[in-house]
């Protein structure tokens, strides 16, 4: 059995970027025959979070998100970095293996490296950290966006000097990039992003959703008018969720000439409609903190049954 594992950042509310392009991978993941490890990365999210009550509501609106989008945590693992403070202790291991050249390479860092007031010693060292949250668990598979492959590169090249210099004690995993990954784009036809605020949170009120799928750019084409679909927000947002006749349906719409509040109309029917038992599971989970806790215990136990026994193979390595 492999193990297949991976961490996303509770940066925020999940929105349908996160949603198509994230967690619905891994929960597909999840339901197959190997076993799920995925954790909440609480402890990255300090490199760009300060406030405490944001980061403690995030962690439970993203705990809310998988329970509700139907990740198993009885069969799988679901736990919070930050239950684990072993992985730091890990990171600065491997940080005393990892050279400073790598680092500087990293994209986390170079985005910033133009203006290094913005950045911090945990930015620069987030990809060391996101190392020790696979090592640990000696995962096999790590299901991410192309976004994150340098960062599991750098992984493999750390976990292969750790072992050229102390025998095989770390897994060497392999990314797994989710193919023809789609990039969702936002309201404004950008890529959707909390920091573009262009972003559809499938947990919103319904009036809600409705006023953000009614602000959704469009061109300012007739009513009659033949509209180009593969160029319409409205249509490539519809496209994530709808089957193929429903798309062709849609299509011919736009060939004869839709106008644009209705097809925005079947937008936001579709998503409440996606969205519906995962909505009320959400908002029933979301105020049930007793409940959040207790999966969080849960997911605790399981994941430091794993991480005390490495830490302490690898403390024993490493003569401490
Ligand atoms: P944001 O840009 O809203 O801050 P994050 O950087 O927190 O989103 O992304 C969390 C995860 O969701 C990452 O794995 C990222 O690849 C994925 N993701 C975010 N936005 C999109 C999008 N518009 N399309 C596809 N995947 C996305
Ligand atoms: N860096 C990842 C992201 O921003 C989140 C992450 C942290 C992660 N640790 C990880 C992903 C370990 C996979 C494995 O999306």
């Amino acid at each position: 059995m492999k193990i297949i594992l991976t961490g996303i950042q509770s940066s925020g509310k999940p929105h349908l970027g996160n949603y198509f392009g994230a967690i619905k991978p891994v929960i597909d993941f999840s339901k197959g025959q190997d076993k799920t490890i995925l954790f909440i990365a609480d402890i990255h999210s300090l490199t760009s979070i300060k406030d405490a009550q944001t980061r403690r509501d995030n962690i439970y609106s993203a705990l809310a998100t998988f329970l509700s989008l139907g990740f198993d945590f009885k069969k799988n693992i679901l736990f919070k970095q930050s239950d684990v403070t072993e992985v730091c202790e890990l990171q600065f291991y491997l940080s005393c293996i990892t050279p400073y050249s790598m680092l500087t390479g990293a994209h986390s860092f170079k985005d910033k490296a133009d203006n290094l007031a913005d950045v911090n010693l945990g930015l620069f060292t987030y990809p060391v950290l996101m190392a020790a949250d696979i090592l640990m668990y000696d995962a096999d598979l790590v299901p991410v966006g192309k976004d994150q492959k340098q960062h599991l590169e750098m992984t493999r090249d750390i976990a292969t000097k750790f072992n050229n210099q102390y025998g095989k004690v770390m897994t060497i995993p392999d990314g797994f990039y989710v193919e023809n990954q789609m990039i969702v784009p936002g309201i404004d036809g950008r890529k959707m992003s909390k920091s573009y605020n262009n972003y559809i949170d499938p947990f919103d009120t319904e009036k809600n959703i409705k006023k953000t799928v009614n602000r959704i750019v469009t061109n300012s084409c007739g009513v009659n008018d033949t509209k180009d679909y593969t160029t319409c927000n409205v249509f490539n947002i519809y496209s994530l969720f709808a089957n193929n006749v429903e798309k062709q349906e849609m299509i011919d719409k736009y060939q004869k000439g839709i106008m644009y509040s209705e097809a925005k109309n079947i937008l936001f029917e579709k998503i409440m409609d996606e969205f519906k038992t995962s909505r009320e599971e959400y908002n029933k989970i979301i105020s049930d903190k007793n409940y959040l806790d207790f999966v969080l215990k849960i997911g605790k136990e399981k994941a430091q049954e794993i991480s005390s026994k490495k830490i302490n193979l690898v403390r024993n390595i490493l003569g401490f």
